[in-house]
């Protein structure tokens, strides 16, 4: 346990999108601090499985499966596995899906983690327990595998300027600490005019390819989709563009409508076969400016959703 905490980004909305139903079976797939599971839970009298890959996030969800007692049921695992996780516990079929993509400020903050560049820790940023750190990825990649993943889950443009660096540095001294990998790149990249740290675009694609991120959340969405009932709701908030672009593409296409279709281009709504769900955001829904306020965090927050139809 740490003394961190997570303010949830766009709870009230990603419910009421929802909209749980007396008696419904329902899935949160990243249960996290439990906030959107705890309102989920008052919003009807429903029964909610809720999955993290955070043993941490488990530990600290006991307490609120304890307070909605044979309501909520938390499995340690990666969404990648969530249709066998609930098939092994005897779900088959859910009214509904919610994801919070990302991570959580428990994990962020927490030096510990290694997930901050502005707080030293260890360079390991695995949302779970198993699997390569981040201090093994940079240590041991090529010096072109690492310059794609930053230019690929960072969208970084000096990813070349930063993966030759890193590589010529880590012959002399290997990597161990997130405030060394923070000021090399610094010593690379200049701040631009935004005033955002260099490290940003960097941390944010170690994080990606550790965690292996994206797969995740293609597989999640695709798993859960196939779990919902007539009427059921999908929906995903994500944090930066690329998790946004998954889960834009995943609902166009299962909603009939080709991948990248735009609506100012009414030729590329190209129908493919038998659209199984209908969209229920035609673009982002994004925060208010007061919740931004409130929580800066949320800026870059983006709820998308879709509902099954009848056959
Ligand atoms: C943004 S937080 C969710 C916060 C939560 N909605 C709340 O209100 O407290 C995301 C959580 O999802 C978990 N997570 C992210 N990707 C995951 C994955 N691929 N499989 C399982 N859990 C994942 C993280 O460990 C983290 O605890």
């Amino acid at each position: 346990m740490n003394e961190y905490s997570h303010v949830p980004v766009l709870r009230d909305a990603a419910v009421s999108m929802l909209s749980p139903r007396e008696g419904g079976v329902y899935l949160d797939g990243t249960f996290g601090g439990g906030g959107y599971a705890r309102a989920i839970l008052e919003a009807a009298h429903c029964t909610l499985w809720a999955i993290d890959r955070d043993p941490a996030a488990i530990a600290r969800g006991a307490q609120l499966a304890a307070a909605f007692s044979g309501r909520l049921h938390i499995v340690e695992g990666r969404i990648s596995a969530l249709f066998d996780l609930l098939n092994a516990a005897g779900v088959h079929a859910l009214d509904g899906a919610v994801f919070d993509l990302g991570v959580s400020s428990y994990q962020i903050d927490d030096p510990a983690r290694g997930f901050s560049f502005r707080n030293d820790g260890p360079l390991d940023m695995r949302m779970g327990k198993s699997g390569m750190t981040a201090a093994m990825l940079v240590n041991t990649i090529s010096e072109s595998e690492l310059a794609d993943i930053l230019f690929a889950f960072g969208e970084e443009k000096a990813s070349r300027r930063i993966a030759k660096t890193v590589v010529e540095r880590r012959g002399v001294q290997k990597f161990e600490t997130t405030a060394d990998l923070a000021k090399v790149i610094r010593s690379v990249v200049r701040p631009d005019k935004s005033g955002i740290d260099p490290a940003t675009r960097t941390f944010q694609a170690l994080r990606i390819a550790v965690n292996e991120e994206l797969d995740d959340i293609a597989a999640a969405l695709a798993q859960a989709a196939a779990l919902l009932t007539p009427g059921a709701r999908l929906v995903a908030v994500s944090f930066h563009s690329l998790e946004d672009r998954i889960v834009k593409r995943f609902m166009a296409l299962a909603s009939g409508r080709a991948a990248g279709a735009s609506r100012h281009d009414p030729a590329s709504l190209v129908a493919v076969a038998a659209p199984k769900f209908r969209l229920l955001t035609g673009g982002p829904q994004m925060p208010e400016a007061e919740e931004i306020r409130r929580n800066p965090r949320a800026r870059s927050a983006r709820l998308r959703a879709m509902e099954r139809l009848a056959p």
